[in-house]
């Protein structure tokens, strides 16, 4: 896609020959600085009754008189907010969508100077217009016509700002779009070998160091955790380290670690049918890992990052691991599993061991982990646990930035107490209570040698019902974080 902004001289938007022209109004439209004929069509609109300036209001008017662009959409925004912008933006994109419009203009009007994060907020509301689910359904439409969008500037002053949000948005909509793709392919189609085939494509592509390690290299870093997990699968596991080096060689690693079981069935402890097909997505964590790399690949922050991903299948079988069953970690520490549907920590528990090596500067997890975090939490913020105040803030600042939100849960000593296991190091599970969080204090067992953040996602990287499909977070809380620690 092809975002940028343009300064036009006074009456130049009128004239401009894109295929349809949004318009996303904020506060009254004597203030906006619309040209004379979008202000007249406006005005008529509404003295007709097609439009009222009321928040969320919008509408559609085609072959304006005095303005080139054969398709006007003007939409109402509640106020001056990115988030208030883009939920806007994206409802005027809506209703362009399948009118075949490859160019859009764009304007923003009534707020004055353009700032960097209205630019970004604007860009990113093109995702759901350009992601469209092909792959296994090709009777779905060719490809989306919008491949470019034109940001109307009224003065060059604006224009640094306004590229910067745009190349942000228009970066982490790129990586959000590839974790929903990665995410929405069904299990038989994103097995952990095509997963990393899949990191490796886009590593290439964006010019990554990847290493993807199979069974017998996963085998010989001791990772008995991991493999307990993947044992009980047809489908050989898979670790994948992806690398962005922006920064000094020597200089600490930001490390995102991944959740990459590709379908979970439970395992032994099998899941109840209802809804299963759902757990495809249990890799939501991984392909955020996999989407944020790609938008760092292209953002160029001066850091070093890390992506790590652990994938593998959770499946029932003669062979699959059983409840009671005690494994020996990468760590050394001993793991009684109790309950073979608590896996994605019994993969993270070895990938945040192997992390040690780089001598991270911070690693923070990304995981479908628990239902009791959607409980906690529903489907608007995601979980974010972190023994460290500075990150819990810096992922706090983050997710709002990006309009990625999540929200900061407890991790007292005191949880761990339903972890304790009369045969083995540690168990790997609680009782119901605050699942969520004996969740992190498992993990948090493996993550004492670094500043360690752990984000669960298992609320937030998937919409159920009618609009069934992954969202892509937390791409964008992740590659905001790591562009703000490098700018630090
Ligand atoms: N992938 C699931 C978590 C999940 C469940 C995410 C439902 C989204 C919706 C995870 O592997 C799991 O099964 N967790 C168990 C843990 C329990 C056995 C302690 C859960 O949440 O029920
Ligand atoms: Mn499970
Ligand atoms: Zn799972």
């Amino acid at each position: 896609m092809d975002f940028r902004s343009q300064v036009f001289a006074p009456g130049a938007v009128c004239k401009f020959r894109a295929d349809g022209l949004l318009l996303v109004l904020c506060g009254g439209l004597d203030e906006a600085g619309l040209e004379a004929p979008l202000k007249a069509a406006v005005a008529d609109a509404v003295a007709q009754g097609d439009l009222s300036l009321v928040p969320g209001k919008s509408a559609y008017l085609r072959q304006v008189s005095g303005v080139a662009a054969p398709r006007l959409a003007v939409v109402v925004a509640a106020n001056a907010t990115p988030k208030a912008i883009k939920a806007a933006a994206a409802a005027g994109m809506g209703l362009l969508k399948h009118l075949g419009i490859q160019h859009l203009a764009l304007q923003l009007a009534g707020t004055g100077a353009l700032q960097a994060a209205q630019a970004e907020a604007l860009a990113s509301a093109a995702g759901d217009v350009v992601y469209l689910y092909r792959s296994t359904k090709p009777s779905a439409p060719a490809a989306p016509a919008l491949n470019k969008l034109s940001l109307v500037l009224a003065n060059k002053a604006e224009q640094a700002a306004a590229d910067a949000g745009l190349a942000r948005g228009a970066a982490i909509l790129e990586g959000v779009n590839l974790a929903r793709e990665l995410a929405n392919r069904p299990g038989n189609h994103c097995t952990p070998t095509m997963l990393a085939e899949q990191a490796k494509a886009m590593s290439q592509a964006q010019g990554l160091k990847v290493e993807v390690l199979g069974r017998k290299e996963i085998e010989a870093l001791g990772m008995g955790s991991f493999l307990a997990v993947a044992q009980g699968s047809d489908e050989a596991p898979r670790f994948i380290v992806m690398r962005y080096q922006g920064a000094a060689r020597n200089q600490a690693p930001l490390v995102l670690v991944g959740k990459g079981i590709t379908f979970d069935s439970g395992g032994i402890s099998l899941k109840p049918g209802e809804a299963m097909d759902e757990m495809k997505f249990d890799m939501g964590g991984a392909a955020s890992v996999i989407g944020a790399m790609r938008a760092l690949a292209q953002l160029k922050p001066k850091a070093n990052v890390i992506g790590v991903v652990a994938a593998c299948e959770n499946m029932p079988s003669g062979r699959a691991v059983k409840p009671g069953d005690v494994v020996t970690s990468m760590s050394g520490q001993t793991i009684e599993i109790l309950n073979t549907d608590a896996e994605g920590r019994l993969i993270l528990c070895d990938a945040l061991t192997y992390v040690e090596r780089f001598k991270p500067a911070a690693v923070v997890d990304i995981a479908t982990l628990t239902g009791a975090c959607v409980v906690a939490l529903g489907h608007v913020r995601s979980g974010m646990f972190s023994a460290d105040d500075a990150l819990a803030g810096q992922l706090m600042a983050a997710g709002e930035a990006a309009l990625d939100s999540c929200w900061r849960m407890p991790l007292d000593d005191d949880y761990a107490e339903g972890l304790k296991s009369n045969f083995a190091d540690v168990a790997n599970v609680a009782g119901r209570p605050g699942g969520a969080i004996t969740a992190a204090m498992f993990l948090k067992h493996f993550a004492s040698s670094f500043r360690w953040g752990h984000l669960d996602v298992a609320g937030t990287a998937w919409k159920s019902g009618a609009a069934k499909g992954a969202t892509g977070r937390p791409v964008g809380l992740l590659t905001h974080w790591v562009l703000a620690q490098a700018a630090a």
